[in-house]
């Protein structure tokens, strides 16, 4: 394929021909096998065509190394800590061993507590619990970004908290933070590692160094950039961090939280329960310590040993390889959509390289269409699936004046330039010839009309509504 599926009127230059070879030769083919990557995924119009999964934010696919181990591990899957039995002890073994695998991925110090969780959300709202508290009092408030995923945001509406707007550069939102730190009185500075709305990297070791200049500590929430670069909270003297397996090519539900045990340690329980208690009484109760004391219940053994052997496998990557791939990507299609007559990338800061400070993720609308009509149309007449709507980040959407919605295609180590170029075509011919068939709104999301396609035979479906997914929180 050439550039000339993306502007189809403008003839292909030798530069352009020359740029486009270049990034095939980078990103041509995937980086890491994943599972599902030939999926065929049926067109409204007949025909199938190979899946372009460009949906890596919201969860990746499995690395195919992880679901190899996964398949190899699974035999011997049985109860952990306290059984006896062989399988029980190298199941005990395979999880505790999880978390030197994972503080080694985050660059943890050595008394770092690391506590497997459901997931990023689950992460943020069992720190929630473990703030600080003098005479019945929360110590300060928690401080944070307007331009949060609900999961950094939400969990400390519950406690003592303020809010700032970031400033429309890096450098403005640096000392708006610094600003508000210097008012006194945060006991944690609560911030995302990249944008899950536009992929824009915050520079999270000049927050830390401000953060605890003003006595606060830091929580970064890292469950988009864990995927996209390296993290080491000893060197960038981050506190806390948090992020999710689905999101980093481990979706077998465990979510981690890493950093500094003192405040964990005296926190609330976050699932009080078995496991979690030195000594339970019919009246009271003797917390433990560690990250028992918040794992209660049975863990996520799967969980944790699959998203440890993700962890692994993304240390394990060159880095700049690694990130000249997904670069490659990026920057095809940055450009292919400016390109296009009517379609806005979004950025929430001026000031970002899209090289350097941006990761795998991309953000635009078409004008003259509703993101989720542009998402359907997509998906039933290119195959591709990306998402479309506010990101769970809604003070951000209308900030940007996207009260509605707009759409997000991202990617990572299965993508290869062939998906971006599909999502380019599938935009430019909405531009020039519309849409190829007729859309209704179902269940609050646009799907086709007389939709005959079917799901596999073990994925329930009923006839004329594949696609239509009940839309619960966009
Ligand atoms: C930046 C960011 N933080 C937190 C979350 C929540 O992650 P999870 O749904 O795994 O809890 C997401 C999910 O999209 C995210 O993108």
């Amino acid at each position: 394929m050439t550039t000339a599926t993306v502007s189809p009127n403008a003839a292909i230059t030798t530069e352009a021909a020359t740029a486009l070879d270049a990034r095939q030769a980078i990103a041509g083919r995937p980086l890491a096998a994943v599972t599902g990557a030939e999926i065929q995924a049926p067109l409204i119009a007949g025909g199938h065509v190979r899946y372009a999964n460009l949906d890596y934010g919201a969860s990746a696919p499995a690395l195919s190394v992880v679901s190899a181990y996964l398949n190899e591990i699974l035999p011997y899957y049985a109860s952990v800590h306290r059984g006896a039995g062989y399988a029980s002890q190298i199941s005990t073994s395979v999880y505790e061993n999880a978390r030197s695998i994972v503080r080694d991925f985050v660059g943890g110090r050595p008394d770092d507590s690391v506590i497997f969780t459901r997931n990023t959300t689950d992460s943020l709202n069992l720190l929630a619990g473990c703030l600080p508290v003098a005479d019945g009092r929360h110590a300060g408030d928690v401080l944070y970004l307007d331009i949060e995923h609900h999961a950094n945001l939400l969990p400390w509406q519950g406690v003592p908290h303020r809010s700032i707007v970031a400033a429309d550069t890096i450098a403005g939102t640096i000392e708006a933070v610094r600003a508000e730190l210097e008012q006194g009185g945060v006991s944690l500075l609560a911030i995302t590692g990249a944008s899950n709305v536009t992929g824009e990297i915050l520079p999270v070791r000049a927050l830390a160094t401000l953060a605890h200049q003003h006595g606060a500590r830091i929580v970064v929430d890292a469950a988009q950039l864990a995927p996209h670069r390296r993290i080491d909270i000893s060197a960038d003297d981050v506190d806390y961090v948090a992020f999710s397996g689905h999101k980093l090519y481990a979706p077998f539900g465990a979510g981690v939280l890493v950093g500094r045990p003192d405040w964990l340690d005296a926190g609330v329980p976050h699932l009080a329960g078995g496991g979690a208690v030195k000594e339970a009484r019919l009246d009271g109760v003797s917390w433990a310590t560690g990250p028992a004391r918040h794992e209660g219940g049975s863990p996520n053994v799967l969980g944790a040993a699959t998203l440890a052997r993700a962890t692994q496998v993304i240390a394990g990557l060159d880095k700049d390889r690694w990130h000249a791939h997904e670069s490659a990507i990026r920057s095809f299609l940055v450009e292919g959509l400016q390109d296009i007559d009517g379609v806005t990338v979004h950025q929430i800061f001026k000031d970002t390289n899209a090289d350097t400070d941006t990761i795998g993720v991309v953000n635009f609308s078409v004008e003259g269409y509703d993101a989720g009509l542009v998402a359907a149309y997509l998906s039933a007449e290119h195959g591709v699936g990306l998402r479309d709507g506010r990101f769970c980040a809604h003070p951000l959407l209308k900030r940007l004046g996207l009260p509605s919605g707009s759409l997000r295609a991202s990617f990572g180590l299965g993508s290869r330039l062939e998906d971006a170029e599909r999502l380019l075509a599938g935009i430019a011919k909405l531009r020039r010839d519309g849409l190829g068939w007729d859309y209704v709104v179902d269940a609050g999301r646009w799907v086709p009309a007389n939709d005959t396609r079917t799901y596999p035979h073990w994925a329930p479906n009923t006839p004329g509504t594949a696609g239509a997914a009940p839309c619960i929180d966009d």
